[in-house]
């Protein structure tokens, strides 16, 4: 008869007491990628240890929603780094330099926010700057579908690191980028939907988008600027 190999026992089976651990409550002996440390309350100043998080996206442009879901990730995290996706295959109406721009002026207020920029894969990112969790948000089931793809691929590269998802206010729950562009590009109202400052931002681009339509040449402002209207298919 076959004889079972013995099942290996702790010490020498890391991790191997964690199940009893969790059952009587103690502190788990579990690896990190099962007991993400901004979990674990056992931090000897008796509170929740810092946590720093990032919120990544392309916010092109940045609108009240993305803000809503700031202030609500600035509240629950230490730190909360908003990074902007650089992403060279994207035509994107708004530069990084202005996306960065409208971002920290939007932020400006609240501490514990900073801005940034990255490139490559946004697990590599969060590790590069010490993070231990990614900030997603979640306007309706629609966005349910992707969201979780990505992170369960974010967690199958790297374990250590949870997303966390969050819900803005309701009243936020349909703005997205995409309508945002359309619509200012269609000449619609989109006060209420971004900050004033990126409304300014946006009538300035269809400004210059228009003008250039018309065949004026916008002083002081180079081709690429004028070619927004463009954009729509791809929105
Ligand atoms: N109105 C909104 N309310 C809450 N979360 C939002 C809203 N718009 C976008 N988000 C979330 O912000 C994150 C960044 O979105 P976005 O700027 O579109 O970049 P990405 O290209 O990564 O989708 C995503 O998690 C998205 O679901
Ligand atoms: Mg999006």
């Amino acid at each position: 008869m076959e004889r079972r190999a013995p099942r290996p026992s702790s010490p020498k089976w890391p991790g191997g007491d964690a199940r009893r651990s969790i059952a009587l409550g103690l502190p788990s002996p579990l690896a990190p990628a099962y007991n993400p440390s901004f979990l674990d309350l056992s931090s000897t100043e008796g509170r929740v240890k810092r946590i720093k998080a990032i919120y990544p996206g392309s916010f092109d442009p940045p609108t009240n929603g993305h803000l809503d879901l700031i202030e609500r990730g600035s509240k629950i995290f230490d730190e909360l780094v908003v990074a902007i996706l650089r992403n060279p295959e994207k035509d994107p109406l708004f530069s990084v330099a202005d996306r960065r721009k409208m971002l920290e002026a939007m932020t400006s207020g609240l501490d514990n926010v900073s801005v940034d920029t990255f490139a490559g894969l946004t697990v590599d990112y969060a590790l590069r700057v010490e993070a231990r969790a990614i900030l997603r948000g979640i306007r309706a089931i629609s966005d349910y579908e992707y969201e979780l793809q990505m992170a369960l691929m974010n967690r199958k590269l790297q374990p250590g690191l949870e997303t966390v998802f969050m819900m803005p206010a309701e009243k936020y729950s349909y703005i997205s980028s995409r309508l945002v562009r359309e619509v200012a590009q269609l000449g619609g109202s989109i006060e209420c939907l971004v900050p004033d400052l990126v409304e300014r931002k946006l009538r300035e681009k269809m400004d210059v988008a228009l003008k250039f339509e018309n065949g004026e040449q916008p002083a002081g402002k180079t081709r690429s600027e004028g070619k927004s209207k463009s954009r729509k298919k791809k929105a």
